[in-house]
């Protein structure tokens, strides 16, 4: 690999769900996405029946365009196409458009190293759509102008488009000696993160903006946490466990330290706050409604194994790209140890769960 920039290890090129359908894979491990969509499946479906104006989206021939951004391999994004898809079918029928009903075009997006082979292989046989891959990120345009009508996105977008420089920059006083995340680094680390969420976010907008027809709708399922509370909260508290073993391994010689201060996970979790004002910002989308989502996990209940997977699930691809394949099964070993010795760890992961739920419009062009 030579002297590969540091720049395109950490940037979320990197950063697939496990593929394949193993053990540790993200399609066997991705419940805890599925429960909270799940949870979110009347909302969606309210969206589409109260903001879709199909009478006067502007029509392609007669498909309607959707498209599932951050897709990884499913089979989420099946279960959520197959809603949205259903959903846009009542609301036809409930317009008196029953003999109109359009053909659905699904795009599949996510990073090009994402395991586009067990998406396709796992499309549903019945599904009643046509389906097509779109390899690429989602922080550069992906579509042709005004060819979308429905944009859906979940748990894809705390993921930023590259690392902030200063993080790993010995000489910056945002220089994030000793972790891999944010929640409890110095201040400087936290503006760090959060400045490159907004420009990504920023830029999610404005390309969606072009992509998506006038009156199309973006729902995205985002994680997000209450103003005000703690950041040690689900993803950060993740990574946190995850940056206390590596740290405990580095101590022991088992990986370099200089390896581990300088190595950080490019996701960031945004207060709800952060969120609302970047779309107030926005003049392109008009927005239908902006939610937090809380649910109350029963913590006594949850399996420190099935946590342990989970978290593995999400991380693996990258600490093996930056560690190698050695280290892996000792440093989830220590996971779990760790989870099982520290609850509060994992009731910093689990025990609230809170996700942002936005529907968007796009108004009409300027
Ligand atoms: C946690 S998974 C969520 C998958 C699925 N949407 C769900 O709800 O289960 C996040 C996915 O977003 C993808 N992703 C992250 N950043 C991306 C980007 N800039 N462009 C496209 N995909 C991205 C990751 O590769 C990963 O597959």
């Amino acid at each position: 690999m030579g002297e590969m920039g540091e720049e395109e290890i950490i940037s979320s090129k990197a950063l697939p769900m496990k593929g394949g359908d193993g053990p540790y894979s993200y399609t066997k491990n991705s419940y805890c996405q599925r429960v909270a969509l799940d949870n979110i499946k009347e909302m969606i479906n309210e969206a589409i029946a109260e903001n879709l104006d199909i009478k006067h989206l502007s029509p392609i021939s007669n498909t309607f365009c959707i498209a599932d951004l951050g897709c990884s391999v499913g089979p989420n994004t099946f279960t959520s196409m197959n809603d949205i898809m259903e959903a846009t079918v009542l609301k036809y029928h409930s317009e008196g458009l029953s003999s109109n009903l359009p053909e659905f075009h699904v795009f599949f997006n996510d990073h090009t190293a994402n395991d586009f082979n067990t998406l396709f292989t796992s499309l549903p046989p019945d599904r009643q759509y046509f389906a097509a891959g779109v390899p690429g990120s989602f922080y550069i345009r992906l579509f042709p102008k005004a060819s979308l009508h429905f944009v859906h996105s979940s748990f894809a977008l705390h993921y930023l488009s590259k690392l902030p420089k200063e993080i790993t920059d010995k000489n910056s006083p945002a220089y994030n000696k000793g972790k891999i995340s944010y929640p409890t680094s110095s201040k400087e680390v936290v503006e760090a993160y959060a400045s490159q969420f907004s420009k990504d976010f920023e830029s999610f907008l404005n390309f969606r903006a072009e992509e998506l027809v006038c009156g199309g709708l973006m729902v995205l399922i985002m994680t997000g946490i209450p103003d005000g509370s703690s950041r040690f909260q689900a993803i950060g508290a993740t990574l946190d466990v995850l940056g206390y073993c590596l740290m405990d391994m580095a101590k022991m010689g088992l990986v370099s330290e200089a390896k581990v201060d300088s190595f950080n996970f490019p996701v960031y979790s945004p207060f709800r706050r952060e969120v609302e004002e970047l779309l107030e910002r926005n003049r392109c989308f008009s927005v239908e409604r902006f939610e937090l989502v809380t649910r109350t996990r029963d913590v006594a209940a949850t399996d420190v194994q099935a946590v342990t997977k989970h978290a593995r699930a999400v991380t693996e691809e990258m600490i093996k790209q930056r560690f190698g394949s050695e280290i892996i099964d000792e440093l989830y070993e220590r996971v779990f140890q760790k989870l099982q010795e520290f609850p509060q760890f994992l009731d910093g992961i689990f025990k609230r769960s809170t996700q942002l739920f936005v529907v968007l419009k796009r108004q009409a062009m300027d």
